[in-house]
């Protein structure tokens, strides 16, 4: 049995790390499926989750079996043709982190629970205000997530408009101006802060999906007349399907013109700002009111860890109004307590993985990183669009790519279906008015063209049949 005692604990996380060694060689090596996908019920019963449950029974003898039926059937990050999602693959460095919480969890919203871990996302917060100019001015924390600090962010920005909202609900005419293809969680941040889903205006988009930014004005102006206030403006950085820039600094100016709120929801293409290359796609961020970036996105951490910036500390500091006698009192508190400014209450060492990495490799390292996954997907959109039968119409501005294959024959979601079957490549797929595409994101930085041209060949292969 795996028990409570130092050595039990050495010799089962050695199997584990044994383990998760062979399943990094295999992902790499690209010699394992990246993804098998079969029902709930069969893996149920091939791990013996019933049994586990209700039996217990997990013990060194068996642990080394357990996990490569669990490693076998998961989604194989590291594997050169995991070409699918916006979920980052983990440095191993950043895996160290999730060791070491997993063992002393160090729930640090209060600096007491959790030094260390409060130390360092205070840090790390910083680094990021530093990056965006908001060194002086402003503030942040970090969340389990995107979606989560979208919500803050929405709150920030209705405690602006509407400070009564917190006590009395919100009893102005509010609305939020997103873009036509704004992340699904803007719209349930805003109906979350009592608005309703429809205090949701779109933001016009070009052919791409990118801001028509010299629309915006018409539309303030258009919203003012109606009587509404506009709570905040959001923009893209970039967009998820896509991956293309919303001009920041034109809505930016726009909005510093009206005194809106402008949130730059930029959890994927915020680490471009470390590129020198590519810094320029957030231009006039600084300008905005409140950002999210998501460490495990572009930065190589596992999931979840987001930082949520303010430029402005007063508005970091105002988000929440409440009491909680048993956390929030006085002390002598050698550190800073983030738990009132946040939603979450315990909150896991999510900053750390980003600083493991980030000492691993240096901001260089980190830069080099996106910049050449960048670099790559660019040349990658060229072969797609260069092989016949293959179109790439969409531009490419960050590591995602979005391509078609005959589409006057073939249904582009039963190409998709067929080739994650077959367990060697993962790739996504999305809509861009109205269009059906076929979907990279490249995340890996084992990817070549080689894995491009041959899911190529594969695609070609599909349809074939
Ligand atoms: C533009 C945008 N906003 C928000 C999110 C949500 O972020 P998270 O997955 O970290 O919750 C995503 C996720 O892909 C996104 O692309």
């Amino acid at each position: 049995m795996i028990n409570h005692d130092s050595i039990s604990y050495h010799s089962a996380a050695t199997e584990v790390v044994n383990e998760l060694t062979r399943y990094l060689q295999e992902s790499q090596a690209g010699t394992t499926p990246v993804v098998q996908l079969r029902s709930m019920a069969e893996l149920s019963k091939e791990m013996n989750i019933e049994g586990l449950i209700r039996h217990g029974g997990l013990d060194l003898d068996n642990l080394g079996e357990f996990l490569r039926k669990y490693l076998d059937n998961s989604m194989h990050m590291h594997h050169p043709n995991y070409i699918g999602h916006q979920v980052g693959v983990p440095h191993p460095a950043a895996a160290l982190a999730d060791i070491i919480h997993g063992l002393i969890c160090n729930p640090m919203s209060i600096y007491e629970m959790g030094p260390s871990a409060a130390t360092i996302e205070q840090e790390m917060v910083r680094w990021m205000l530093e990056k965006v100019g908001w060194q002086e001015s402003g503030a942040g924390l970090f969340t389990h997530g995107g979606s989560l600090a979208n919500v803050h962010a929405m709150l920030a920005a209705r405690a602006v408009s509407d400070p009564e909202a917190w006590v009395k609900g919100v009893k102005k005419e509010l609305v939020v101006l997103a873009p036509e293809n704004t992340h699904y969680s803007i719209a349930r941040a805003v109906s979350i802060t009592g608005l309703g889903s429809g205090a949701i205006v779109p933001i016009p988009t070009n052919k791409y999906e990118v801001v028509e930014s010299e629309k915006l004005e018409a539309l303030i102006q258009d919203q003012k007349n109606l009587g509404k206030e506009i709570m905040a403006v959001v923009a893209n950085a970039c967009a998820t399907a896509t991956g293309l820039y919303d001009p920041v600094d034109e809505i930016a100016d726009i909005c510093l013109d009206n005194k809106c709120w402008f949130h730059v929801d930029s959890p994927h293409g915020a680490t471009a700002i470390l590129s020198g290359k590519y810094a320029h796609l957030l231009k006039g961020i600084q300008k905005a009111d409140s950002m999210i970036w998501d460490a495990h996105k572009m930065m190589q951490t596992s999931s979840l860890s987001t930082g949520l910036l303010f430029k402005n500390k007063k508005h970091y500091h105002g988000t929440f109004a409440q009491k909680a006698s048993y956390l929030i009192h006085e002390k002598e508190n050698p550190g800073y307590d983030v738990l009132p400014y946040q939603i979450e209450c315990t909150k896991t060492a999510i900053a750390t993985k980003l600083f493991f990495v980030l000492a691993a490799i240096g901001e260089k390292g980190m830069a080099d990183f996106i910049e050449k996954l960048y670099n790559n997907s660019r040349d990658f959109a060229k072969i797609i669009h260069n092989r016949p039968g293959f179109s790439c119409d969409i531009p490419v501005e960050s590591n995602i790519i979005c391509f078609r294959y005959k589409p006057e024959t073939y249904n582009q979601l039963k190409l998709r279906e067929k080739l994650i079957k077959t367990g060697e490549f993962y790739i996504t797929s999305t809509e861009v008015k109205g269009i059906r595409y076929l979907r990279l994101v490249v995340m890996n930085e084992g990817t070549t063209s080689k894995n491009i041209e041959a899911l190529l060949d594969k695609i070609e292969e599909i349809a074939s049949e």
